[in-house]
């Protein structure tokens, strides 16, 4: 049985469905991470759970200290991480409240920490990273909402954004030209540092809004949060279909 941790995104600061057992307040040699770790029981199964902005959603994506929040879940022992993510519909298939699991990302980010790589080496270290996410944990994932019969889209590819102003219509068109279906501004650089460190790393994104220049007007504050609501119930019954079998 794999250790799991959940890190959750915007709109899933608590795990409702969680029985807390444990907090636990642990420091990296990268500095705190966004929050202490909760440790509980979902369905029955033990995971860990870590809000990325903080337990009161107050870090920004680009303030999110992305390297101690990897350290401290490899250090106390994590194999699987489940990470949670909101993102913006770039193609018209990409609808509000859809569930995606992507399959590929492109980084867009600048200026983040985005490697544990790049002090003290003996030697300089290239990841493979052909494949950005766990194709096992997705595997399970997508087989979880299937038998659930919870609809989700089963590939995608993410464009990670600096954030956290949201995109120009212009910039939206270059991503889609690019091949991405959904735009987020956390996707990376956590799931490549995931990578560097040996996490089997998947996403369950959560559409919450058309992107820039894809809807009929500006994006509200109030549009992405009435999504976040039925998004995020739809992503705690896939927890609930797919964190028993792993
Ligand atoms: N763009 C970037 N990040 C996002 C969006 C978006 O439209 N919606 C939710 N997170």
């Amino acid at each position: 049985m794999s250790k799991v941790a959940i890190i959750g995104g915007t709109g899933l600061t608590k795990l409702t469905n969680l029985t807390i057992t444990g907090r636990e307040v642990h420091v990296s040699k990268y500095g705190e991470p966004s929050a202490p770790l909760t440790r509980g029981l979902l369905v029955g199964k033990e995971v860990i759970f870590l809000p990325r902005h903080g337990a009161g959603h107050t870090i920004p994506p680009h303030k999110v200290n992305y390297r101690a929040n990897i350290t401290v879940l490899k250090n106390v022992g994590v194999e699987k991480v489940i990470s949670i993510n909101a993102v913006g519909g770039i193609t018209t298939a990409m609808e509000a409240q859809r569930i995606v699991i992507p399959d590929q990302i492109i980084d867009y980010t600048w200026s983040r920490h985005h490697t544990f790589f790049d002090e003290g080496l003996n030697q300089v270290v290239h990841v493979d990273f052909t494949s950005p996410y766990c194709e096992e944990l997705r595997q399970s994932i997508i087989a979880a909402a299937r038998r659930d019969k919870l609809p989700i889209i089963d590939t995608a590819t993410y464009a990670a954004t600096q954030g956290p102003r949201l995109e120009s219509a212009a910039e939206i068109d270059r991503f889609e030209r690019d091949g991405c279906h959904i735009v987020g501004m956390t996707g990376m650089p956590e799931a490549a540092l995931a990578r560097e460190r040996g996490l089997c790393y998947a996403s369950i994104a959560v559409v919450v809004n058309k992107a820039a220049g894809r809807g009929k007007g500006v994006i509200t504050m109030e549009e992405i949060e009435h999504n976040l609501v039925a998004g995020v119930d739809q992503v705690k019954r896939i927890l609930e279909a797919v964190i028993p079998s792993l």
